[in-house]
């Protein structure tokens, strides 16, 4: 039997945008029953990870203005961004970032004690509000610290959701799984916000957790929700070698430089004005261009990279500014980076996709939202800014929060009853006990993750061609077709062999329509590169990508892009 349990509102994901969407909820409808539920522990989440900064206007004071940080990113996302919604992350960033200070968030300061900001790729003004290198960590714990204030968010954490149950239209509740018993739950709400994160570890060079699969993009796209521009993966230039780790862009922020094998800051051929603080994607490029031009390094793996070099800054500056990423270079690549040059290569880091969403975050089933990476509601086009993405999540958590918060609150008052579905949780239980946990196989489905993350790797890179996304999308789906849908550890508890494959399920999915997305844009823009269009093509391709679930293969569909104050010209730095 099914157990069900009842709660007036629901979050799945504990990062920074679960968070700040619990906060805000909880703030505007204090009777509310609300959860948060995660596949793990609150700070674990990986946010935590984030390093280097969070975008806002601070000083307009000496100079900086919200409009040169809406064109700064809707340049950075090479035109695709939603004007209107890039305006909106731009005007309430700056009142977040004060508001996470009064909730205790030790920002880095300025000698005159205010908030200090550091430079950032792509940006006209040093804009990335910074605490030393460790952002996403302490403005996890400020929040989390914050919802604790709040007597009606509880956490299921440790849970895995598997499905949204709703009537075709209208949200009601979802599935999961209590990792720590194996109980499978039925949970009925009234709203819903989806902030699961990005799906960065569809490669296998990533510096995402291990943890960050689609599985709530999965969700959302198996109850009928369209995932938007998945095709936009970005690459951030320096992930150090051999893990993958990132290095954040604030060494570059703070004076570091790229070089290349005969000691040049080759940037200066790509992006001479903002060198190596140009956009992640021009960044990207720029190393592999040099890497393909016999001008990088070969690293003791074999794989070619490049290097940064951060002894200038010197010992203490890296100390105070960059610890974070001085303890990762000495303790996984052997490197004091105040002494020798590191190895860096980019690394998948972000989605520019997501579940589609409007301006507020509202998605195409009523009563649910998403916000941060888990969704698109095209804030970054296609390709992000660095520090815009901490920045989307607090301000679409508080949004999508208060938004998700009132809708409960609406539907309760006015007595909406509707019948509760049984036999789609029925169905539910089935897909997931019969056809996953007891599935039958002989192929392993970590080799076979493994070699779909490889494959992403290799044919959705930061460069890619027409024939190679195919063959990655044959080799997907062959490997989709064997036999890995298997668990053979049976132990109810953190059945972790079940996670896997239940994370695997949603990653094939996911993958294909990255693949079909970036076969079907046949240009170059932001962070997706073909070198057999090597052009921007605004008549072809100026539109967002949709794709709905089939389970033949995806539906896919245009969408249009809103452009309000700035029309698209080519892209210099
Ligand atoms: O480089 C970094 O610190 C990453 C920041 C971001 O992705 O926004």
């Amino acid at each position: 039997m099914v157990e069900t349990i009842e709660y007036d509102m629901l979050i799945c994901g504990s990062g920074l945008a679960g968070l700040r969407a619990a906060i805000s909820a909880a703030k505007t409808a204090p009777n509310l029953k609300i959860a948060i539920v995660s596949k793990l522990q609150v700070m674990r989440s990986h946010s935590v990870s984030a390093e280097g900064g969070t975008a806002a206007v601070l000083f307009e004071d000496e100079g900086d203005t919200i409009e040169s940080h809406v064109y700064d990113t809707v340049k950075g996302s090479d035109f695709l961004a939603d004007q209107d919604v890039a305006e909106r992350l731009c005007v309430e960033m700056p009142r977040e970032v004060r508001q996470l200070d009064h909730w205790g968030m030790p920002w880095s300061r300025r000698k005159d004690g205010r908030i200090d900001q550091r430079n950032f790729g792509g940006y006209s003004f040093p804009r990335a509000t910074y605490a030393s290198d460790k952002v996403g960590f302490f403005e996890m714990q400020t929040l989390y610290d914050t919802c604790q204030k709040f007597d009606n968010i509880e956490y299921l954490n440790e849970w895995f959701a598997t499905s949204i149950i709703h009537d075709g239209r209208k949200f009601m509740g979802i599935t999961a799984i209590e990792l720590g018993t194996g109980t499978f739950y039925s949970i009925r709400a009234r709203s819903l916000v989806i902030a699961t994160g990005g799906a960065g570890r569809l490669y296998s060079f990533s510096t995402y957790a291990l943890s960050s699969t689609p599985d709530g993009l999965d969700m959302g796209l198996r109850a009928g929700m369209a995932l938007k521009d998945m095709e936009f993966v970005q690459f951030h230039p320096t992930g150090i070698m051999p893990s993958g780790i990132l290095i954040t862009e604030g060494a570059r922020g703070e004076g570091g430089y790229l070089l290349n094998n005969k000691g040049e800051r080759f940037m200066k051929r790509y992006a001479a004005s903002k060198m190596e603080l140009a956009p992640r994607d021009i960044v990207s490029r720029s190393i592999m261009t040099e890497i393909d031009k016999g001008r990088g390094f070969k690293h003791e793996t074999g794989v070619d990279c490049m290097k940064l070099d951060l002894r200038h800054i010197g010992d203490e500056k890296i100390k105070e500014k960059l610890g974070g990423i001085r303890e990762i270079s000495i303790k996984f690549s052997g490197v004091d980076p105040a002494k020798d040059l590191l190895d860096v290569r980019p690394v998948c880091h972000y989605m520019m996709g997501g579940l589609h969403t409007n301006i507020d975050g509202a998605t195409e089933i009523q009563g649910v939202w998403a916000a941060g990476e888990a969704a698109c509601n095209s804030v970054h086009g296609s390709n992000r800014l660095g520090a815009n993405s901490t920045s989307e999540c607090i301000v679409w958590g508080k949004i999508t929060g208060e938004q998700a918060a009132l809708y409960a609150q609406n539907q309760i008052e006015s007595a909406v009853y509707t019948p509760w579905p049984h036999h789609l949780v029925v169905a539910e239980e089935k897909r997931i006990y019969d056809r996953i946990f007891r599935g039958s196989g002989t192929v392993n489905p970590y080799e076979t993750r493994q070699k779909l993350t490889d494959t992403m790797n290799e044919k959705a890179y930061v460069y890619r061609t027409g024939t190679g996304l195919a063959e990655g999308l044959r080799e997907v789906r062959r490997l989709r077709s064997e036999y890995w849908k298997h668990v053979d550890d049976r132990a109810a508890e953190y059945n972790t062999n079940f996670t896997n494959v239940m994370e695997l399920d949603s990653m094939f999915r996911v993958a294909e329509i990255v693949l079909i997305g970036a076969i079907n844009r046949k240009e170059s823009r932001g962070a997706h590169a073909r070198t057999d269009y090597p052009k921007r093509d605004d008549e072809g391709f100026l539109h967002h990508t949709l794709a709905y679930y089939d389970p033949r293969e995806p539906i896919m569909k245009k969408y249009p892009v809103t452009i309000t104050k700035y029309k698209p010209v080519e892209r210099r730095y």
